[in-house]
């Protein structure tokens, strides 16, 4: 069955002009792009996107790093989409990303890790709902 999950291609990637390269990953790997746009976040819009982590002591930094410069966010659809993408994105922290991963070859550090993807349907159905209108899926 076809699922969704929302991606993005974070700051430090955009900036450091990897984006042809992390979408032809994503190609390849035979996820349809469902939906596609470049976003320059203010900190109040990445505040609201990554409210779960408000506590957290990463969070200012992160919110900081994440409306420093254009990013782009994409809609992935294929069988199994969320465990596929993070799959291909490795984890969080590059140190600890498998060799092939989008983070072992594109993360510079935890925070400014490339990629990003949603954990589970309920939280790709609300970060593609922050993100996209119902009629840009159509
Ligand atoms: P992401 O998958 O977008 O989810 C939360 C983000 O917080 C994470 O990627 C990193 O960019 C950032 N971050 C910074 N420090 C940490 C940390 N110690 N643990 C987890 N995420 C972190």
């Amino acid at each position: 069955m076809q699922e969704r999950t929302l991606a993005i291609i974070k700051p430090d990637a955009v900036e450091r002009r990897l984006t042809g390269r992390i979408i032809q990953r994503i190609e390849d790997e035979g996820f349809q792009i469902r939906a596609m746009r470049r976003i320059h976040l203010s900190t109040r819009e990445a505040e609201g996107f990554y409210a779960v982590h408000r506590e957290r002591p990463f969070f200012s930094s992160l919110t900081r790093f994440m409306s420093s410069g254009p990013a782009i966010v994409l809609v992935l659809e294929a069988p199994d989409a969320i465990t596929k993408w993070r799959t291909l994105m490795g984890a969080t922290d590059p140190a600890r990303a498998e060799p092939g991963t989008l983070r072992k070859e594109f993360a510079q550090s935890i925070e400014r890790n490339a990629t990003h993807g949603s954990d589970a349907p309920e939280t790709a159905a609300h970060e593609l709902g922050y993100f996209f209108a119902g009629i840009d899926l159509v």
